[in-house]
């Protein structure tokens, strides 16, 4: 199956490279700063439809509206384009996320950074990979000297969950932080030590669903801000490298 997620999102990142740049339709969802264009449809249309053709009792969790609810044991959850901001702004930094779920528990993930043309890959007990080279996090475990990252939900302007007092503690408890645009591109940025710890507030199951177990296959860890277990359809994650994760908790806790 590995094989068939990483295969179509190539063929959706094929067409995410083709529609950069070009004069894309985009329309807003819940305000302005909440984009989706042409191009993420188009690229949700064809991983639906491979869905449909090659596992057609599956069902399916798609952002952009394509949704196939059964009572399959096997769930696709699919961001056909993570990223999308960059994408319409021209920063190419953007994602295809697709992981694949049995009774619950996530057994393939596939994240595909169109751009870097690096497939990030994992199925579960079998290790992480980038382009078919296995990946591991990071051995550093002080915060001061990690790099972190972060995203921010649609409604930021709002300062929700106090968003912006973590954001300056973290950025003065770290080495520096940044802010890239596509969850799914943290989550594999942490799984191959790049990043230490990465941390969101309000959080899709599309977003976490393929990078959360690649991280995981790298040796990384995500729970919720105070430790505890999540599953996908949790909106808070904190996703690190383990050994940054307690030292990260703390500063969550008390901001
Ligand atoms: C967004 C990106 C971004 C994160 C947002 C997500 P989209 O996904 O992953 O990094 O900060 O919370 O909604 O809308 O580009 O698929
Ligand atoms: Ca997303
Ligand atoms: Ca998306």
């Amino acid at each position: 199956m590995i094989e068939d997620v990483i295969k179509i999102s190539k063929e959706a990142g094929e067409i995410i490279r083709n529609g950069f740049g070009t004069n894309f339709n985009i329309e807003f969802k819940t305000n302005e700063s909440n984009l989706v264009t042409e191009i993420d449809k188009a690229s949700e249309k064809l991983i639906t439809a491979f869905i449909k053709k090659n596992y057609p009792t599956h069902g399916i969790l798609a952002e952009e509206g394509g949704e196939t609810k059964n009572s399959s044991e096997y769930l696709w959850v699919v961001d056909p384009l993570d990223g999308t901001t960059n994408f319409a702004h021209g920063l190419p930094i953007f994602s295809v996320s697709i992981g694949v779920q049995k009774n619950g528990k996530t057994i393939a993930g596939v994240v595909y950074d169109v751009m870097q043309d690096i497939v990030y890959s994992a199925e579960q007990g079998s290790g992480a990979f980038a382009n078919g080279k296995k990946i591991s996090v990071g051995k550093n475990d002080k915060l001061s000297r990690s790099v972190l990252v972060t995203g921010f939900p649609y409604d930021v302007a709002g300062n929700p969950e106090n968003i912006f007092k973590i954001f300056e503690a973290l950025t003065k408890a770290s080495r520096g932080l940044r802010r890239l645009g596509s969850a799914a591109i943290d989550f594999c940025y942490v799984a191959k030590g790049v990043f230490d710890g990465f941390w969101e507030i309000s959080l899709n199951s599309w977003d976490i669903c393929g990078g959360k177990l690649i991280l995981e296959e790298a040796g990384g860890i995500v729970t919720d801000f105070y430790g505890n277990e999540i599953d996908i359809f949790s909106r808070k994650i904190l996703a690190t490298n383990r050994l940054i994760h307690n030292s990260m908790i703390e500063i969550l806790k008390n901001n």
